[in-house]
């Protein structure tokens, strides 16, 4: 089979196409035949070397989605045929650049009928971790506020689709081309991240909000804790320099604000939050939203368009 794989670390030139084995049945694998292989920021930290897989050479991505080609003799609620989709690849077993992919099952869900196959493989890493961050972590309700910085990218938009879902009063910013957009995937209010007062404003929409999600902290920490109600609970996910501090942390002990940081691979079973973005994803009410497709080809564009281009939703590599 074509896979895309990296001999060695280091930026996106080292991305070539192989030809190589396709993957057969193992343990408890479910062998894909992978119509969309989501591109996440994650894939480039993993290029980079700054987490090391557990082989070179490395097929990159951790997500993808398809239709079932083989399954292992271990495995009862997968068969050949069923259209699944899949995270958590990538780092410790092969990833889903490639025309197929082996998938444990505890990293899976089945796609109920007319789930679109490419938009699902942008679905997992972006909407497992929203998910995680506002049921599991921020265990979000439905009378609350949510303040989803960054709407647009890949976790933004399943977030704001997923807050929505819950019922929760949805505030999230974005540059002003996405705003009709997020409005119709169900923000109640939209602002751009770059307006000055940008923090009166989500503070006159929601009087404190009581869930954040952050992907920025070193831009937004001490932001969430001037917006927050008191009891506010923060999910962080990202930033984009590690150096993050407080200028101020009196604001956030004032309100007994809840600061969490999560990492998706950290999920127990992700099959789980997975079964329920599939679940969402049929009852139309999660569409992840393919700004590009990308051919094997082209995956080292693609690894340097997630991290520098702007669109609305995922970049999906489609083999
Ligand atoms: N901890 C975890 O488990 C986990 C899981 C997934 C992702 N992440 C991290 O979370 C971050 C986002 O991931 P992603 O896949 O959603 O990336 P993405 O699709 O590239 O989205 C990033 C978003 O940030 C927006 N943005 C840029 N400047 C901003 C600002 N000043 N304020 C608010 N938003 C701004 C971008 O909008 P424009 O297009 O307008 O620039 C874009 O929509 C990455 O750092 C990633 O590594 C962590």
């Amino acid at each position: 089979m074509r896979a895309v794989r990296f001999h060695e670390y280091g930026d996106e030139e080292v991305l070539r196409v192989d030809e190589t084995d396709r993957p057969e049945a193992a343990g408890h694998d479910v062998v894909v035949e992978v119509a969309g292989a989501g591109v996440n920021p994650v894939d480039t930290y993993f290029r980079e070397g700054s987490y090391e897989p557990f082989q070179l050479p490395m097929i990159p991505g951790v997500d993808v989605a398809g239709e079932v080609v083989a399954v292992s003799e271990y495995v009862d609620d997968y068969a050949v045929g069923d259209h699944v989709v899949g995270t958590g690849l990538g780092m410790n077993h092969f990833g889903g650049y490639a025309e197929y992919a082996a998938v444990p099952e505890d990293r899976l869900a089945h796609l109920p009928d007319g789930v679109d196959l490419v938009a699902a493989g942008g679905a997992g890493v972006a909407a497992v971790t929203a998910w995680r961050a506002l049921v599991d972590h921020a265990g979000l309700e439905p009378a609350e506020s949510v303040l989803i910085h960054g709407g647009s990218g890949g976790v933004g938009h399943a977030a704001v689709q997923l807050a929505a879902a819950t019922g929760a009063h949805v505030v999230t910013t974005a540059a002003p081309e996405y705003h009709d957009r997020l409005t119709e995937l169900g923000a109640d209010a939209v602002f751009d991240y770059a307006d000055d007062d940008l923090a009166d404003a989500v503070v006159a929409e929601t009087d404190g909000v009581d869930v954040v999600l952050d992907h920025r902290l070193d831009d937004y920490l001490q932001f969430d804790a001037e917006v927050a109600a008191t009891g506010g609970r923060v999910v962080g996910i990202g930033e984009n320099d590690p150096e993050v501090g407080f200028s101020n942390d009196g604001v956030a002990r004032s309100k007994d604000v809840s600061y969490q940081f999560m990492s998706m691979f950290n999920t127990p079973r992700l099959a789980d939050p997975l079964a329920g973005v599939a679940y969402l994803m049929g009852q139309g009410d999660l569409e992840i939203e393919v700004a590009r497709t990308y051919d094997l080809d082209e995956a080292a564009a693609a690894q340097v368009d997630v991290m520098n281009d702007s669109f609305l939703g995922k970049l999906v590599i489609t083999p």
